[in-house]
């Protein structure tokens, strides 16, 4: 495809060196892309990229979807904003749609991951004020974004760094260890707070045991649990929840339903949304004037997400990504030992990758050399995060360009 760049790779980088905060720890090599169709991108180069990363686990649809482009034209024509402060017809009917697929409760929009925690942990903090209960259980490992709040909650020292003083009220654990919860909860905990499956933290799911063991505690203790489902959640794993997908696959099925869930990501498909779906115990905790953001769930925002949704189901790709998952993974199994992949797991359309002999960074640069686009995570993992409707030919490409480098 021909991507008619008006600028070239090197202004590109020069613009970014000059005016753009360097934040981001980006190779030297870095493609500059200017153009995507499905799983692939162009850089501005020419060069063509599979791109197993969608953005970070966000391009459930891969790139320029016509249907996306078409109902953000059609909406932006008719309605893109109106304050909070009124109420527009898609706001409703995602909610809805939200709710129909998790369970009984309400939804609050925002923009973000890192907003949708900051809600949970304020409606937790809020449902327990009363009692004096404020603190957050989180785990060693987590990742719940960037803003001072969600540092805080992050269980890695790192990303506190030079940010001092970090807010208090978050207790860390190991994850997957359900005594250590247990022993941690006292008279100031408000809820405990999980992934699904780690995603920064390197792939890691949760076991079912733990998950059920974390439901029955935070029950009898009086006590909320969450969900930050922003990068496993909706659909990625091939349910709409990634704690469906790991409570089925272990037989372990059961009425398992936490008290809220944030989610952003795959939820905008690339157009920026986030949302918290809370339960029937902090439906109503949020009450007027207590919490808000400017932009939260925009009438254009809204439509996109309702258009993905719809997307999903009448073309079975929570189905797809399920399979295509599957058969990415015991690609990557086979090759388990060989060159630079070492274990290999995840569920659906989150697959993790150790890496061996080298640096996740040394590798994710030499498959971007070959033509495929992964996120590196945790010290040592590589992600690969294709979108929902990638075909089974390109997850075959994808594992003949991960053997090319090995
Ligand atoms: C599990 C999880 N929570 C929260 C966030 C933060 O989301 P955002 O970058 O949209 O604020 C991320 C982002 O990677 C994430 O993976």
């Amino acid at each position: 495809m021909k991507t008619n760049s008006p600028v070239t790779s090197e202004q590109v980088r020069a613009g970014y060196a000059q005016h753009v905060v360097p934040s981001y720890k980006r190779s030297a090599t870095a493609p500059v892309l200017v153009r995507g169709k499905g799983t692939r991108v162009w850089d501005a180069d020419g060069k063509e990229y599979l791109d197993f990363g969608s953005g970070i686990a966000v391009n459930c649809l891969g790139h320029a979807h016509p249907r996306l482009a078409e109902v953000m034209k059609k909406q932006g024509e008719q309605l893109v904003h109106v304050s909070n402060l009124f109420l527009h017809p898609n706001q409703a009917e995602l909610a809805g749609e939200l709710v129909k697929r998790t369970g009984p409760g309400k939804v609050f929009f925002c923009n973000s991951g890192a907003e949708a925690n900051e809600a949970m942990v304020k409606a937790a903090r809020k449902a327990g004020a009363a009692e004096g209960r404020y603190e957050i259980i989180t785990t060693l490992n987590s990742f719940h974004g960037r803003t001072l709040g969600m540092i805080a909650a992050s269980g890695q020292e790192r990303l506190r760094e030079g940010f001092g003083p970090a807010m208090p009220g978050f207790v860390y654990v190991p994850y997957n260890d359900l005594a250590a919860v247990e022993k941690a909860i006292g008279p100031k905990t408000a809820a405990v707070m999980i992934e699904g499956i780690q995603g920064e933290g390197g792939v890691i799911p949760a076991t079912p045991e733990y998950l059920l063991g974390l439901r029955r505690l935070t029950q009898e203790k009086g006590i909320s649990l969450l969900m930050d489902a922003v990068q496993c959640g909706h659909y990625r794993t091939g349910r709409f929840q990634s704690y469906e997908w790991i409570l089925e696959s272990s037989g372990k099925k059961g009425d398992f339903l936490p008290d809220a869930i944030s989610m952003a990501k795959s939820l905008g498909g690339g157009f920026p949304i986030g949302a918290v779906w809370f339960g029937i115990r902090l439906s109503d905790v949020l009450s007027p004037g207590t919490h808000a953001t400017t932009y939260g769930g925009t009438a254009l925002a809204c439509a996109v997400a309702l258009e993905i949704l719809k997307i999903i189901e009448e073309e079975k790709l929570a189905e797809n990504i399920a399979a295509r998952g599957e058969e990415l993974k015991k690609g990557l199994a086979q090759l388990s030992g060989k060159g630079w992949v070492g274990e290999v797991r995840g569920f659906g359309g989150m697959v993790g990758v150790t890496v061996r002999g080298k640096t996740h960074a040394e590798v994710a640069e030499a498959l971007a050399q070959v033509g495929l686009l992964v996120v590196p995570a945790g010290s040592d993992v590589l992600r690969f995060l294709a979108p929902y409707s990638v075909s089974m030919n390109e997850v075959q490409e994808a594992l003949q360009k991960v053997e090319s480098t090995l």
